[in-house]
């Protein structure tokens, strides 16, 4: 049984607020990223917290941990309940996230296998797997993996145990199904299958229900 998260990748708080509002009631969460959050400022945060489910900021954070520690606190200060970090800047950089988020009251996800096929390139395989075990070794509270392809999302499970969570990118519009994943994961995140459809509510409705 996985959570639906719904990636919010859209342009401008009007669309936001209107497609948030749309999905209310199917949602376990949300995912804010780069589109909306570079069109908006980070005030979108607070004009989504009328959803009363969790913001998640996406913003792949990859950077010196003095940096990353200054992005974690605009970003909990902006009233988010979780980030999502890379791993490949090295443990320092990592922790900096973790202990960053765990001070203040949120959860950090650390981006260890994509989804998309040029993830081939580094983000996957042993890359992934070292990855899998430095989130762990840093105590992140989860790991990103990808549900269009299970194999390796279910290898990453066998790395992190049962105590931390995994999100899923890649249902819906790049072609994995939520009962390709469910099983291995705690959430599946769905962007353009659910925010570009004709009926927003209805795809998230039924996503929700394929994801139980
Ligand atoms: P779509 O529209 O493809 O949106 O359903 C997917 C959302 O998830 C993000 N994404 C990822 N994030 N690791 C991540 O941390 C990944 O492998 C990955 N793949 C997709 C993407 O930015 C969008 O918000």
């Amino acid at each position: 049984m996985a959570d639906l998260l719904l990636a919010l990748d859209v342009k401008g708080k009007a669309e936001a607020v209107r497609v948030a509002a749309a999905c209310a009631g199917e949602l376990d969460a949300i995912k804010i990223g780069y589109p909306l959050v570079l069109s908006t400022g980070l005030g979108i945060v607070k004009d989504l917290a009328k959803s009363e489910i969790p913001i998640i900021a996406d913003f792949k954070v990859a950077d010196i941990p003095n940096t990353n520690s200054l992005i974690c606190e605009e970003v909990f200060g902006a009233g988010c309940a979780g980030i999502i970090t890379h791993a490949f800047c090295g443990s320092d950089s990592l922790a900096a996230c973790v202990d960053a988020s765990h001070d203040h009251g949120g959860v950090c996800f650390v981006v260890c296998e994509m989804s998309h096929p040029g993830a081939l390139d580094f983000l996957s395989g042993e890359n992934a797997e070292r990855m899998a075990r430095m989130a762990k070794a840093a105590g992140a509270d989860g790991i990103i993996a990808p549900a269009t392809r299970p194999e390796r999302t279910a290898t990453l499970r066998g790395i992190i145990g049962s105590s931390m969570k995994i999100y899923s990118p890649g249902v819906g519009a790049q072609g994995a199904q939520p009962e390709d994943v469910k099983k291995y994961v705690d959430g599946i995140i769905v962007g353009r299958a659910i925010y570009e459809a004709a009926d927003p509510k209805a795809a998230a409705h039924e996503f929700r229900v394929r994801a139980r």
